[in-house]
């Protein structure tokens, strides 16, 4: 199993499956990893910290309150760096914590600021695996786009025979590398943009709408996470900047286009994920307006097209990237995706049913439908990260067509 080029953060939980993390720690090094390891206090009970090190080549975080392992905020770093998480054993302590949210030792600190997928290896007693506390909080946990492995059947530590088993080594690590999915980007550079625009009115108000960026800053870490070079060109957002992207921020879409302008040459794919004002206010104002009673008129004029401007740059070149759009409607949103498509000039258009329960603005999930030239929709549903991996499915798949001869 590789694991080269990603880092994985284990979370040890306390249960005696701990001595069958080590094997898994040593999987992850094996197959050229990086590994952060996270122990709770219990967890240290079981196997020692210095074990992981060794292991890991890495100090363990296994104390929140340390001032020395928390100098650089230790349990954040490791959110940072991590391209996925794994708690191993998952004890049923742990379970519920990690449903609760709670932040109470650095396992379950580093899992609330985790953005990367998460996978957990549930391990206790048959007993307690069926009862209905433990499945009602992995239930939860699952539909928060945890993974899970395991549990297995067997003969556990205390003597009883049934489910509860942790997952074996291989099999975690095996899991782990379905979740960390192919690095079939690798050598490409992708350009994302996100978030919405501002148009200045005044200096203090502005013309924008309620993207939060989510769904574009997902498609640029699994872009990242998949092996490519990233930029994100992105809006005014409340998103932290994922790792190991170059991320540019701007304020209007005049910005944006400016931005992308300069980042584009040389990109194998563009995925224009932000919700671009259409308009702009034609005078934005030196000063603060003053009101007054009557009405006021704002004259708007259009922004430039930043999608349609590189699909117009790129026209019948042989260098032209793999283009995505999105396309937000309220209605006719598969003949509207279509549309998008040839006017456009995109491979590929994410169609978004706005108002739809469970998709599109803020939210954590997406529901929507992959449009392309000459095929059925596709539709994917799921977390925004889920999404971003079926968009990006699609537009790998259509990248030997239109940029042949550089796969990794
Ligand atoms: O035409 P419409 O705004 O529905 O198209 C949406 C798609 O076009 C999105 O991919 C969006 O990022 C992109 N777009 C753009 N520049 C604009 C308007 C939309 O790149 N000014």
């Amino acid at each position: 199993m590789s694991f080269r080029d990603r880092t994985v953060v284990l979370g040890v939980g306390g249960g005696i499956a701990a001595y069958k993390t080590c094997e898994l720690a040593r999987l992850v090094v094996k197959g050229g990893g990086q590994l952060r390891v996270a122990m709770t206090p219990a967890a240290t009970r079981f196997v020692g910290p210095l074990t992981f090190q060794a292991i890991s080549g890495a100090p363990v975080l296994t104390d929140l309150l340390d001032p020395a392992q928390e100098k650089s905020y230790g349990h954040l770093l490791m959110a940072r760096v991590a391209d996925l998480f794994v708690v191993a054993p998952g004890t049923a302590d742990l379970l519920a914590r990690l449903r609760a949210g709670m932040g109470d030792d650095c396992v379950t600190t580093a899992a609330l600021a985790m953005t990367c997928p998460r996978l957990v290896a549930p391990a206790m007693n048959t007993r307690m695996w069926e009862s209905a506390a433990v499945q009602e909080n992995l239930s939860v946990l699952r539909a928060r786009g945890w993974h899970v492995v395991g549990p297995g059947a067997g003969q556990l530590a205390d003597g009883d025979v049934g489910e509860g088993r942790m997952a074996e080594p291989e099999e975690i690590a095996a899991a782990a590398g379905r979740i960390l999915g192919p690095r079939d980007l690798a050598g490409r550079k992708v350009l994302v943009t996100a978030g919405p625009t501002r148009e200045p009115i005044d200096p203090v108000r502005f013309v924008s709408n309620p993207s939060t960026g989510r769904m574009g800053f997902a498609v640029a870490r699994a872009a990242r996470r998949r092996g490519a070079e990233v930029v994100l060109v992105t809006g005014p957002v409340e998103l932290a900047s994922p790792e190991g992207v170059r991320v540019v921020r701007v304020e209007t879409a005049e910005q944006m286009a400016r931005a992308v302008a300069e980042e584009v040459s040389s990109i194998d794919l563009f995925v224009a994920a932000a919700a671009v004002s259409d308009y702009r206010p034609r005078n934005p104002a030196p000063r603060k307006l003053k009101k007054s009673e009557g009405d006021e008129t704002l004259v708007l004029g259009r922004t430039p097209d930043i999608l349609a401007m590189v699909g117009e740059v790129f026209d019948g070149r042989p260098d032209a990237p793999v283009l995505v759009g999105f396309a937000a409607e309220t209605e006719d949103l598969i003949e509207n995706a279509r549309a998008k498509l040839e006017r456009k000039r995109c491979d590929l258009v994410v169609a978004n049913r706005v108002g739809a329960p469970g998709a599109g603005f803020g939210g954590d999930r997406n529901a929507v439908s992959l449009v392309e030239k000459g095929a059925e929709p596709r539709e994917v549903e799921g977390t925004k990260d889920q999404v971003a991996e079926g968009i990006l499915d699609r537009a790998v798949a259509l990248l030997p067509t239109k940029r042949p001869g550089r796969e990794a």
